[in-house]
């Protein structure tokens, strides 16, 4: 992947899906809100260009857009899942993957969002799903938005419990720097993050995904 076309009904597909998740589940929808953007920064202090960084902010928002066949008891389940439940919840990805696919077959620049959604939870080394990739088998974008993804979950409130101050979670992000995580843009992300964590709603980012659209 490196420069290519950005198709202008990109932010309509997207948007499009987006409500999708919004009706059937607010709180993974604002989630995925969240990794857009955050992707989308994380690419930019990686230094990737423009369309890289569009390609990440999309698989970013994308990357959960699965779980919207997930039932929602098991999706929203307080209390620890039993493995059932869980290689259900795993499935999610392959589902991104999936609602993906249509818009893949027309144009590029979804071919190039896919495998990074497929893959956003494969881990360094190998221990990860759905393919157990190693290393620098892992998409780019895909170990991005394995980090934001991982910051933004430990960050956000639960009724189960609140969420974790950023100093907890960069510590959780050095220790697993490495194995979970590619050490270098867990560096990145800790090095730039103060940057760019500045507040922005969902709403402001929901805004912007509809500008974009219209
Ligand atoms: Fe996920």
């Amino acid at each position: 992947m490196n420069w290519g076309d950005i198709p202008n009904w990109s932010g309509a597909s997207v948007a499009s899906l987006l409500q999708i998740l919004k009706h059937i589940e607010p709180g993974t929808y604002e989630h995925c809100l969240r990794v857009g953007e955050y992707s989308k920064q994380l690419a930019l202090y990686a230094g990737l260009n423009e369309y890289q960084q569009k390609v990440a902010e999309t698989a970013g928002i994308l990357h959960d857009i699965g779980k919207a066949s997930i039932d929602l008891d098991i999706l929203l389940k307080p209390s620890k899942l039993n493995a059932i439940e869980y290689e259900i919840i795993k499935s999610h990805s392959l589902a991104s993957e999936d609602f993906i696919k249509p818009l893949s077959e027309v144009h590029q620049f979804f071919k190039d969002v896919q495998p990074a959604v497929r893959a956003h939870h494969e881990f360094i080394n190998g221990t990860g799903y759905p393919d157990k990739m190693i290393g620098d088998e892992i998409p780019l974008v895909a170990r991005i938005i394995s980090v934001v993804d991982t910051y933004d979950a430990m960050s956000v409130t639960r009724t189960y419990r609140a969420g974790l101050t950023d100093d907890i979670i960069y510590a959780e992000l050095k220790r697993c720097a490495g194995t979970q995580f590619d050490k270098q843009l867990a560096t990145i992300f800790l090095n730039s993050h103060r940057f760019w964590r500045k507040a922005r709603t969902n709403e402001e980012t929901q805004n912007e995904v509809v500008k974009k659209v219209s």
